[in-house]
């Protein structure tokens, strides 16, 4: 067995300990439930950890990951996590948080291919062109990445704000925040791109829903 994997289940067990130092009752209360306020939406990459990056603790936030934090709203994962948390655990916040330096922003910037993922980077690719003439614009590359990271993280938002879920919790005047941000991987720091949603007005009138 590799060394490393012996080693994370040391890590758990140092950690259940510090924990328990902490507050006795640590894991006692976590097993009675959940309530987390948020709802996280963000990449798959390895140096996102939502809740390490956050300080937030176990049952703080609920979380769903993909590849470039997509919300792809034929996506029965992500809408069933959106569905749960939205109408399960009523959360307040739902978060959706890029980073720059996102290999899925950055393959789909490129024309070469990476296998079957490509089917996944496409829908990437769609926001370059809803944003083309922004993006194309900007002469240098990095800085023509990180812009499209944040349209990305944009997109997303507004794609979460026309699911059915997400409007009819608005319809139900329920208090329901989307927000985007980017994480920083080179600083540590969550920049806010002030996109928040809380109701549909914002939404191009095609997409509205009436219930
Ligand atoms: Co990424």
């Amino acid at each position: 067995m590799s060394k490393l994997y012996e080693q994370i289940l040391e890590n758990n067990r140092n950690w259940v300990k510090s924990k328990l130092d902490q507050d006795p009752d640590f894991f006692n209360k976590l097993s009675q439930g959940q309530k987390p306020p948020l709802l996280w939406i963000g990449c798959a990459d390895s140096r996102v950890p939502a809740n390490e990056i956050t300080g937030t603790q176990a049952g703080e936030v609920f979380v769903h990951r993909n590849i470039a934090n997509m919300v792809i709203h034929t996506d029965m994962n992500m809408l069933s996590v959106l569905d749960y948390a939205v109408n399960a655990l009523q959360v307040r916040h739902i978060i959706v948080c890029g980073h720059y330096g996102c290999g899925g922003v950055q393959a789909a910037m490129s024309n070469k291919s990476i296998g079957l993922i490509d089917n996944w980077v496409r829908h990437i690719k769609d926001v370059y062109r809803f944003h083309q003439e922004e993006l194309d614009a900007i002469q240098e590359e990095k800085q023509r990445f990180d812009r499209f990271v944040e349209v990305n993280v944009i997109e997303q938002v507004y794609d979460l704000a026309k699911t059915s879920i997400v409007q009819n919790a608005w319809n139900e005047k329920r208090d329901l925040w989307v927000h985007g941000w980017v994480y920083g991987i080179h600083n540590g720091l969550i920049k806010d791109l002030d996109v928040t949603c809380k109701d549909n007005s914002d939404l191009e009138e095609v997409y509205k829903i009436k219930f």
